[in-house]
C-alpha cells in the first residue's frame, strides 16, 4: 500500500531538505508531522477526555500510519510526545523506586449515615462555622498513580506505593492512550503532579479473560487486578496491549502557576489540559446532599461501564483543606463512603450437582435467599469436590456468600462457630442425577465427570446444542436455551444435525413460539448453514478446543477431511496444541457417533470454503488477521473471502501476519499490529486487494 506523505491537502511535496515549498505553500515533514501528531492528539482527547469520537477508527489509523511512516523516513522527527511512542519498549530489569515531591495519602472510610453525619460535623468544627460545600464524586476500584508533567510534557509516572516512595512505572504508563503525553496548554506549569487512578473497564476486561482464556493463560479476578497486572508489567509492550484507562482526582507539585481556589475548579482545569476527568461529581452543601449523592450512584453503580467502590466526599475549597490538614496519614477534608462490601451470610440448604456440557459435575449451593450488594442471590457456585471438602463447607452450614460484578456468585466460606448438630457433609452422586449414567473421576481433573455422553444424558445434549447455536458457533439468533430444552424435553432432537430438519409446524407448536418467531428460526439455521471451518470445529464441541485453537486447527489443516485422520504428531504441530488437546481431538474423531454426525451435517447443507484447498488464488500464502467492525461487511463475510482467495485467517496478531484489516472500534490487535509495523488495511483497501 502506497501513501503519499505529503498530501495533507493534496497538493505537492516539500522539496528534498524539507524546507516549505514556497509556490504551493506545502508544509515541511517537520511542519506535517507536528500537524499529524496535533490531529492524532485532537482525536484521542475527543474521544478519552470528552467521550465523542470524531472520526472512524480507520481514518485514525491512516493518520497514524503516516505519522509512523514520516518517522521512519525521518527518526529526528520523533518525539517523546507523538502518538507513535506508545506501543511500549524492551522489558525492564526491574522497577526502580520514586520518591513522591508530596506524599500520596489515603483516605478515612465511613461505612453508614452517622459515619457521613459525624465527618460533616468535624468539619464544621474544624472550619470553625464557616460555610461549608462539598464535592462528591466516585471511589475508582483501581490503583493510584502519580503522573508528572514538566513544562507539560508527562516525563513520570508512579506507584502510590507505601505513600512516600513508589514504583517507576513511566514505560508502561505512556502506554495508556486515556493519559496525554503533553498537556494542551500554551503556558503549561513547569511542574504539575497529577494524581488519580488507572483503572480497567468491565467491557475491556472481560474481553482481556476471554484472550487469556483462548490462550490457555491466567483469569484475572477482576478489574482491578486486571489493571494492577497490567501496569506492573515490566514489559510495556503487554501494559499496551490492555485497554487502560485514567480518571483524575487530586494534585500534588505544582510550580509556575497558581493553585485553582477549589477542588471542582481544579478537575475543570485538568480538562482544559486534556487530561481525563470523570463527570460523575456534584457540589452539595451539607450531610443530606452527600447521602443523597451516595444513594444515587449506587443506584447507577452496575450500570456505569467501570468499577467502583463508593464515592469520595472532599471539602471544595483548596484554602479550607489547608486550614483542616490531617490525621496521621488521612485527611480531615476528606473521606471515602464505602458500599456495603459484596459479601453476605446466609444458610446453605442443600448442595445440588449441575450437568454441564462435557459431563462435567458442577455442585451447586441452594441458599436461602440473602441479599447481596442489593441482588437477591438463591444458588451460588461451590466449583467442585475438592474445593467443598478443602473449604469443609457442610449442607446446613451458614457460610460467607460473595458476588462480584457479573460472575456468578460463590461460597467463600463456613462460619464454623455456627455449624448445627445436624450439618452434614456433601457426598457426590455415583450416578447422574439427569440420565442416571455412572459418574466418573480421573485422578488428574477435579471434576467428577456424567460417562452418559450426550446420546445418553439429555444436560449434555442441551449443553451441547446450547454450545452448537452460540454466538461464535454457528450463530443459530433465536435458537435460545429454553428453545433448546423444549426440543430436548421432547425428544424433537438428539443431535446438532437434527436442528436442520424441524419444520415450521413443529417449532411453532412449541410453548412461547409462535409462527413468527418459528419462521425466524428456521431462517437463521438456513443462514448458519454456510459458516467457515473454524466455527464449525469450534461448534462440534471437541473438550478443550476453544474458539482460538479451532481457529488454528482450520488454519492448519484446510479442510476436515485433513484433520479428522490427523495423528497425534500431526496435531502437535499446530500452534497453541499441546499433548493434551492433541489426545482430546483425536479421542473425539475416533468415535463413530462424532463421525457420522459431521457427515449428517454436511448432508443437511452445512458448509464452508476450504482453506488449503484453494490454490492460486490472489491471497494465496497471506495471512489476515479482522478486527473491528467493518462499514458493510461482516467478519465471516470478509473470512469467506480470504479464504475463498486462497488466503488463511488468523485469530491473532504475530510476526507471520501479513495484513490486519480493520474496522470501527478496532482494538488491541491493531495495536499489536502498528508495534509489529504490519500493513493495516480498511475495507476499501481489503477490497481492492482482492480484485
Ligand atoms: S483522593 C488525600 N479521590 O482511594 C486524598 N482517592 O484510600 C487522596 N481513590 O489510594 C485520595 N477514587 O487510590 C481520592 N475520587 C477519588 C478516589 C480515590 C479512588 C482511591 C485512591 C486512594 C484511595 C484512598
Amino acid at each position: 500500500m502506497q501513501h503519499d506523505l505529503f498530501s495533507p491537502n493534496g497538493q505537492g511535496k516539500p522539496d528534498e531538505a524539507g524546507k516549505p515549498n514556497k509556490k504551493n505553500d506545502m508544509p515541511t515533514w517537520h511542519q506535517r508531522a507536528e500537524q499529524l501528531k496535533a490531529e492524532l492528539n485532537r482525536h484521542n482527547l475527543a474521544y478519552y477526555v470528552f467521550d465523542a469520537p470524531t472520526i472512524p477508527d480507520a481514518e485514525y489509523d491512516r493518520l497514524f500510519r503516516e505519522l509512523q511512516e514520516l518517522e521512519q523516513a525521518h527518526p529526528e522527527l520523533i518525539s517523546l510526545d507523538s502518538p507513535t511512542q506508545r506501543v511500549g519498549g524492551a522489558p525492564l530489569p526491574q522497577f526502580t523506586q520514586q520518591a513522591h515531591a508530596v506524599p500520596m495519602l489515603s483516605l478515612g472510610n465511613a461505612f453508614d449515615d452517622n459515619d457521613v453525619v459525624a465527618f460533616d460535623r468535624r468539619v464544621r468544627e474544624g472550619l470553625l462555622e464557616q460555610d461549608v460545600e462539598y464535592s462528591a464524586e466516585l471511589k475508582f476500584d483501581g490503583l493510584a498513580i502519580n503522573l508528572l508533567y514538566e513544562e507539560g510534557v508527562l516525563t513520570q509516572a508512579t506507584t502510590r506505593g507505601d505513600g512516600e516512595t513508589g514504583e517507576d512505572v513511566t514505560a508502561n504508563v505512556r502506554t495508556i492512550h486515556a493519559i496525554p503525553l503533553k498537556l494542551q496548554a500554551n503556558s503549561a506549569p513547569s511542574v504539575l503532579d497529577v494524581r488519580g487512578e488507572v483503572l480497567m473497564y468491565k467491557a475491556d476486561f472481560s474481553r482481556l479473560n476471554e484472550r487469556q482464556r483462548d490462550a490457555g493463560q491466567k483469569e484475572f479476578a477482576n478489574p482491578r487486578n486486571a489493571a494492577a497486572g497490567s501496569l506492573r508489567q515490566l514489559d510495556s509492550r503487554v501494559t499496551a496491549q490492555r485497554d487502560l484507562r485514567f480518571f483524575a482526582y487530586g494534585i500534588g507539585a505544582l510550580e509556575g502557576v497558581s493553585m485553582p481556589a477549589t477542588h471542582a475548579a481544579l478537575l475543570d482545569w485538568y480538562v482544559q489540559l486534556g487530561i481525563p476527568v470523570c463527570q460523575e461529581r456534584v457540589l452539595v452543601r451539607d450531610a443530606d446532599g452527600l447521602l443523597a449523592f451516595f444513594r444515587q450512584i449506587a443506584e447507577k453503580r452496575e450500570a456505569l461501564p467501570y468499577e467502583i467502590d463508593g464515592v469520595v466526599y472532599k471539602v471544595n475549597r483548596l484554602d479550607q483543606q489547608v486550614q483542616l490538614g490531617y490525621v496521621t496519614r488521612a485527611p480531615r477534608f476528606a473521606i471515602a463512603h464505602k458500599f456495603p462490601a459484596q459479601e453476605a451470610i446466609t444458610t446453605l440448604l442443600d448442595i445440588e450437582v449441575q450437568v454441564g456440557r462435557t459431563g462435567a459435575m458442577t455442585p451447586v449451593a441452594r441458599l436461602a435467599p440473602i441479599s447481596v450488594g442489593g441482588v437477591t442471590v438463591t444458588n451460588a457456585t461451590l466449583h467442585n469436590e475438592d474445593e467443598i471438602r478443602r473449604k469443609d463447607i457442610r449442607i446446613g452450614d451458614t457460610v460467607i456468600v460473595r458476588r462480584a460484578g457479573d460472575v456468578i456468585p460463590e461460597v467463600l466460606a463456613p462460619v464454623r462457630e455456627n455449624r448445627p448438630e445436624n450439618a452434614r457433609e456433601f457426598v457426590m452422586p455415583t450416578h447422574c442425577p439427569v440420565c442416571g449414567s455412572v459418574i466418573v473421576k480421573s485422578d488428574e481433573e477435579a471434576v467428577a465427570r456424567c460417562s452418559g455422553g450426550w446420546t445418553r444424558c439429555a444436560a449434555q445434549r442441551k449443553g451441547g446444542l446450547q454450545h452448537f447455536a452460540s454466538r461464535k458457533a454457528m450463530d443459530i439468533e433465536g435458537l435460545g436455551d429454553q428453545l433448546i430444552e423444549q426440543l430436548v424435553d421432547r425428544s424433537l432432537v438428539q443431535t446438532a444435525a437434527d436442528l436442520y430438519h424441524l419444520d415450521l409446524p413443529t417449532l411453532a407448536g412449541l410453548d412461547r413460539m409462535g409462527e413468527k418467531s418459528a419462521q425466524n428460526v428456521l431462517a437463521a439455521l438456513e443462514k448458519s448453514k454456510s459458516t467457515t471451518l473454524a466455527r464449525f470445529i469450534f461448534a462440534l464441541g471437541i473438550r478443550h478446543v476453544g474458539e482460538s485453537t479451532a481457529r488454528e486447527l482450520a488454519d492448519h489443516f484446510g479442510t476436515l477431511d485433513a484433520l479428522m485422520p490427523a495423528s497425534e504428531e500431526q496435531l502437535l504441530q499446530v500452534p497453541d496444541v499441546g499433548p493434551v488437546v492433541a489426545q482430546s481431538i483425536k479421542t473425539f474423531f475416533a468415535d463413530p457417533l462424532n463421525i457420522s454426525l459431521v457427515r449428517q451435517l454436511a448432508a443437511a447443507g452445512v458448509h464452508w470454503p476450504n482453506g488449503a484447498a484453494v490454490s492460486g488464488g490472489a491471497l494465496q500464502g497471506k495471512t489476515f488477521v479482522l478486527t473491528g467492525s467493518l462499514p458493510t461487511l461482516t467478519r465471516d463475510e470478509a473470512a469467506a473471502m480470504i479464504l475463498a482467495a486462497g488466503g488463511k485467517v488468523s485469530g491473532s496478531v504475530s510476526r507471520k501476519t501479513h495484513f490486519v484489516v480493520a474496522g470501527y472500534e478496532a482494538g488491541s490487535k491493531l495495536t499489536q499490529a502498528q508495534a509489529l509495523g504490519i500493513t493495516i488495511l480498511d475495507e476499501t483497501q481489503f477490497l481492492n486487494l482482492l480484485k
